[in-house]
This record gives structure tokens, sequence and C-alpha cells, in this order.
């Protein structure tokens, strides 16, 4: 029988997504740099995001912080799921007022037509680079998760043209021109490949797939608009390395969640974990949930909801612990120091 004492981080967070026995659940956070760190704060003064992303130094140094300032298991490199849309002729910025633009919206088959998905690497390469100095620095210590946004996702984007609550214009555009929306899907779905295979070649040890809009799609578009897309990706790469699929508020159907063969489940705030486990397969791992909020909160409230979590899912093999978001911009400092060291010291046995 292996021993689940002194393993390193990395060995951790991999034995959990396989649904193997841990010492204790690994922890990192989604959006764990955002804009709460100063010594991210500080980088931005200089720089605009997009520059941040671009240059693989300053974004493996990104990747880093939040690895040494918590000693979280695993650390996501640095990046956005829209570079991808920028590899393919759309680019993207970061607005001052929060959420992003992009260049332009999709609105034709012409503007479909125009994106190229062919040579992704040629535009986005600085991702994988920035993976190779993140590797460098952390050795076989920590985990790096590489990711992407799913096809449904980035496409809501590109055809909004920016952020959007409900992506009522992508999703009119589905039902009035599916064959041009399908056309849209695969060119995103082929440079996604693209690139998350780049990753995993520089040093990923796992891929995360962001479905953030999976929840606006009607429950019986969900599978033929995001899921089935999720599943290409998933059956291409996850022989490679395991596979994490986060779908934002897709609480209506889990089988099909898990129908895209991912190892591990990203589950949102809204919905307890353990309902979720009664009904997935014991062997597809969960990853959650704690309410982002609480980062808002005092460390003492962060400190005893993640012990509920904890509590709750006590005895589960394939447990990673995290938030059912992303980190708010204006975290508290001592209350995510408070989430992390409570699941450090947590004894599951
Ligand atoms: O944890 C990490 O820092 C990893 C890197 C990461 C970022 N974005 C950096 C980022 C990851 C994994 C993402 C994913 C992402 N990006 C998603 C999916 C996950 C989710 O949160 O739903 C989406 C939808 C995006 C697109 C995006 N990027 C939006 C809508 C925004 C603006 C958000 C806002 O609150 O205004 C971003 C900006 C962004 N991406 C930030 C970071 C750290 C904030 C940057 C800043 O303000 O300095």
């Amino acid at each position: 029988m292996s021993t689940t004492k002194n393993i390193t981080h990395r060995e951790r967070f991999l034995r959990a997504c396989r649904c193997e026995a841990v010492d204790r659940p690994p922890v990192w956070m989604m959006r764990q740099a955002g804009r709460s760190l100063p010594e991210y704060r500080a980088l931005k003064e200089g720089y605009k995001f997009t520059e941040l992303v671009q240059n693989p130094e300053i974004a493996a140094g990104v990747t880093l912080q939040p690895v040494r300032r918590f000693g979280y298991d695993a650390a996501i490199i640095f990046s956005d799921i829209l570079v991808v849309a920028e590899a393919m002729g759309q680019k993207y910025e970061l607005m001052e007022q929060g959420g992003v633009k992009m260049a332009f919206q999709l609105n034709s088959k012409a503007d479909v037509d125009k994106l190229d998905p062919t040579h992704v690497l040629d535009h986005i390469g600085y991702t994988p680079e920035a993976i190779k100095l993140v590797r460098k620095e952390l050795g076989d210590e920590h985990a790096i998760i590489g990711f992407a946004g799913s096809p449904w996702t980035l496409a809501s984007f590109m055809v909004e043209g920016g952020s959007s609550r409900e992506n009522t214009r992508s999703r009119a555009m589905l039902y009035n021109e599916p064959k041009l929306f399908r056309a849209l899907l695969e060119k995103i779905t082929d440079a996604t490949i693209a690139y998350l295979k780049a990753q995993i070649d520089a040093g990923a040890d796992v891929i995360q797939l962001f479905d953030s809009q999976g929840g606006t799609l009607a429950p019986n578009v969900f599978w033929e608009i995001s899921g089935r897309w999720m599943q290409q990706i998933v059956e291409v790469l996850g022989d490679e390395v395991p596979t994490l699929v986060f779908a934002r508020n897709v609480h209506h159907n889990w089988s099909e969640v898990v129908d895209t063969g991912a190892n591990v489940l990203g589950i949102d705030w809204g919905i307890r974990l353990s309902d979720v486990c009664k009904e997935i397969p014991a062997d597809v791992a969960v990853q959650g949930n704690l309410d982002p909020a609480l980062l808002l909160a005092t460390p003492e409230a962060a400190a005893t909801e993640t012990r509920k979590i904890l509590e709750e899912m006590r005895g589960r093999n394939g447990f990673i612990f995290n938030l059912g978001h992303g980190v708010p911009a204006d975290a508290n400092i001592e209350s995510i120091k408070a989430v992390a060291e409570t699941v450090q010291k947590w004894k599951p046995r």
C-alpha cells in the first residue's frame, strides 16, 4: 500500500484527482491572484492586464505569488480564457470599471470565417513559455494547472463582444443559426486543443476547462452546445493528464457534466457538495466549493465554513478544496490565509 505521509503537494493533488487516498484534501483557489494580493496590485501599476499575461517572466512571477504566500498544493498558470479568442483574431481588453471587452462582436458568417484556429501558438505561445518558467521554479514540489475556457463560454464572450450576464445574443444565435454556431464551436475547440496540448508539453500536470457560462444555457441544449465540445477536448487530452471541468450553475444535469469524461468536477457554491456526490460516480473527484464571499468575512467565519465543508466531505476519496468561484478582488488576505491553513491542518481520518 502506498503511504500518504510526506508526499509532495504535487502528488497530493494528482492523487486526489484520481480519487486515491491522501493525508488531507489538497487546496488552491480559482482566480487566486485576482486583485487581492498587494504584490499583484503593485505589478498592475506599471502594466495593462494583457501585458502581464503576454510576458512569460511576469506571468510566471504572478503565478507563483499565491503559491508562495499560502502554500497551495497547485499553481494555476496566470493567463486568461480569452487568449484563445485573441489567437484566432479577436483581441480583448480588461475595462477599468470591471469586465472585459472584445475588439468586436461576432455578427455574421463572414466574422466567423475570418477566425483562424490554425496558428494559435504563433500568438499565445507565451502561456506555455510561462509554464516552463514556473516548472523551473517549483520543480516537482507543486502541481501546475493549465487551463482554457470551454468552447461555449468562449463563444459567448466572442458573440456578445465582452462580459454579459445572460448571453442573450449568443443564445439567440445558437437557435437562429445553428450551422454557423456549430462552425464557431468547432473552430474554438480546435484552437483550444492545440493550446492545451502546448501547455501539457510545457509541463502542465492537469488541465482545467472553465465553463463559467454553462449555466446560462437551457438544460436541453447544454450537451449539444457545451458538454459535447468539452468531451471532445477531454477525449483528445485525457490520456495524457487528468482533466477538470468547472461548469458553473449547471445543477440540472450532473450526468452530462460527468459524460464529458473529466476526472474532476469543479462545483460552484450554489449547491451542497454531498448532494452532488450522490449523483456522480465514486471514481469522479469533486473540487469546491466555499462561498467566495467568505473571503470578505472575518478569518474566523471563513475557517468555520471551511471546516463544515471538510467535515461534509470526510472519507470521500477524490476531493480538492477550492472556492465555488474566483477570489473576489477585495478579498481579505487574512481570511484567505485562514481558509488555506484550516485545510492544511485538517486530519481527515
Ligand atoms: O487563478 C488565476 O489567477 C488563474 C488565471 C485566470 C484568470 N482568469 C486571470 C484573470 C483564470 C483561470 C481565468 C479564467 C477566466 N477568465 C474565466 C473563467 C473563470 C471564471 O472566473 O468564471 C473567465 C470568464 C475569464 C474572463 C475574464 N477575465 C473576465 C470576465 C475578467 C474580468 C473580471 C472582473 O471582475 O472584472 C477577467 C480578468 C481577469 N482574469 C483577472 C484575473 C486575475 C482580474 C485581473 C485584474 O483585475 O487585475
